[in-house]
């Protein structure tokens, strides 16, 4: 006989390990099964956790070379050990995903090592790393399979010198001139990583600005620093041709606007958008939809054209994020079992995890106006805040907006030190409808960055006090 579940999960990354752990804690009996050994997928093994322990340690090392003197803290010499501290990375990383393995015993979910696809009828089959194979059966199956780099196929990524970002995390050595292929939230967090620890950066991005979801005030202000900090941009412009030149050298042939030019590097990173991951999940023979662009077609409670198969996170249409990812599973899981899961899709925020990190949630400026609203704008340079002085940080600023007509604020946009923990505020404030001055009026602790929310709310009604 199969094995039976109540719950299958195929992918074990945040959204899929969101789906067991909530099933378990539901009552169902529940299996995940995952390809890697390691559970977590992409985000702890080779995303948002290595990345951002790396850059943590870059912004270390730069701090120690560029910031600290200005402290009155006086080194010697520094000196990059960059096997450590890729070490230091793997043992985040091993740590995390071993923090999951825990959580799952802890649930008793059974954690299956294989590569799960659809039989129909309710059954998985697993293909084992031994290179057997077995079926098991699930009352409900949700697919949380994710999603992977999208290759350029002229020069596809090889892990050596043309690299997508799981191998710009590993590069043994710093890269003389790193050439970053798409000026979005991978090419400019990683690039910023190797920039700090001294390559020449150069950003090829096809669209006039970096970043060009965000809020165009904070897209420019970014780029501006970014810029400062030595980061090169090359906008609207293409990548006809990437060719190797020798063992170590790489030639680019970009088209510029319509000119043509070459650079030479030694290393490329591809980070053009990612694509939902259904390589060998059996989605046809089982007959689950997929649309256009290859993501699973699924209604409001994340139910496939398949009955009892669910999907969730990057698989599906919606923002590529991990915090979405876990909304959704949590949320699908619920419903599964007649609990009123719900995510509000507008309502979930993004950063940008460099120096200066860069959030957001909710409208943009040119969407509110797109939308025909009137907006009022408050907006708070961290330079005018004591605590961004005392740090010694004083890039950058928050934007609210709000509707003209109501005050309920509609967005918040920020770039400073440390903003991807001041967002939450304005998450949960927009969450409970509040107008500018409900967050204008709500006390801020004394002194710290989230006093820039405060009174870039007071600005929608132009009643800043430190301006
Ligand atoms: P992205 O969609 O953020 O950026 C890709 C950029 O490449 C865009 O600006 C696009 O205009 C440009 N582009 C596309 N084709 C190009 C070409 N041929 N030449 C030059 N430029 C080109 O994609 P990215 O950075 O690869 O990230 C993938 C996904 O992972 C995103 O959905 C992102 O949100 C997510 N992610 C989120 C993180 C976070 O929340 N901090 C961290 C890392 C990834």
């Amino acid at each position: 006989m199969n094995e039976s579940y109540d719950l299958i999960v195929i992918g074990g990354g945040p959204a899929g390990y969101h789906a067991a752990i909530r099933g378990a804690q539901l009552g169902l009996k529940s299996a995940c099964v995952e390809m890697r050994n390691t559970l977590g997928g992409t985000c702890l093994n080779v995303g948002c956790i290595p990345s951002k322990a790396l850059l943590e340690s870059s912004e270390h090392y730069e701090k120690a070379h560029h910031d600290l003197a200005s402290h009155g803290v006086v080194l010697e010499s520094v000196k990059l050990d960059l096997a450590k501290m890729l070490k230091r990375k793997d043992d985040v990383v091993a740590q995390t995903t071993k923090g999951i393995a825990g959580l799952f015993k802890k649930n008793k979910i059974a954690h299956i090592v294989g590569k799960g696809s659809l039989e129909g009828n309710n059954r998985v089959k697993v293909l084992l790393a031994d290179g057997g194979e077995k079926i098991i059966e699930g009352k409900h199956i949700v697919l949380a399979t994710g999603s992977v780099p999208v290759d350029i196929p002229q020069f596809p990524a090889d892990e050596v010198r043309i690299l997508s970002s799981t191998g710009a995390l590993s590069i043994p050595e710093v890269p003389k001139h790193l050439v970053v292929i798409g000026g979005g939230v991978i090419g400019l967090e990683l690039g910023s990583v190797w920039r700090r620890l001294g390559s020449k950066v150069t950003v090829i991005e096809a669209m006039d600005r970096i970043c060009p979801f965000l809020d165009g005030a904070i897209s420019r202000e970014f780029q501006k620093i970014l810029k400062k900090q030595g980061v090169e941009f090359l906008l609207s412009s293409k990548v006809l041709s990437v060719t190797k030149t020798s063992e170590v050298e790489l030639q680019v042939k970009v088209d510029m606007a319509g000119k043509e030019s070459e650079i030479a590097c030694d290393y490329v990173l591809v980070s053009v958008g990612r694509k939902p991951y259904s390589e060998g999940l059996g989605l046809e023979k089982a007959g689950v939809k997929i649309n256009a662009r290859g993501f699973v077609e699924v209604d409001e409670h994340f139910k496939t054209s398949v009955k009892g198969v669910y999907a969730v996170g990057d698989l599906v249409p919606g923002p590529m994020l991990a915090h979405k990812a876990m909304e959704d599973a949590v949320a699908c899981v619920e419903r599964i079992c007649g609990v009123a899961g719900h995510v509000d899709y507008s309502l979930v925020p993004w950063v940008i995890y460099t120096h200066p990190e860069v959030a957001g949630v909710g409208m943009t400026e040119e969407e509110a106006k797109s939308r025909g609203y009137e907006v009022r704008v408050g907006q708070f340079p961290f330079m005018a805040s004591g605590r961004a002085r005392a740090a010694g940080d004083v890039d950058g600023f928050v934007k609210i907006l709000a509707d003209a007509k109501t005050d309920r604020i509609l967005g918040a946009h920020m770039i400073g030190a440390k903003v991807s923990e001041i967002i939450a505020e304005m998450v949960m404030a927009i969450q409970y409808c509040a107008s500018a001055e409900d967050v204008a009026r709500t006390v801020h602790a004394h002194p710290t960055l989230s006093e820039a929310v405060k009174e870039a709310a007071l600005g929608v009604s132009n009643q800043m006090i430190h301006l």
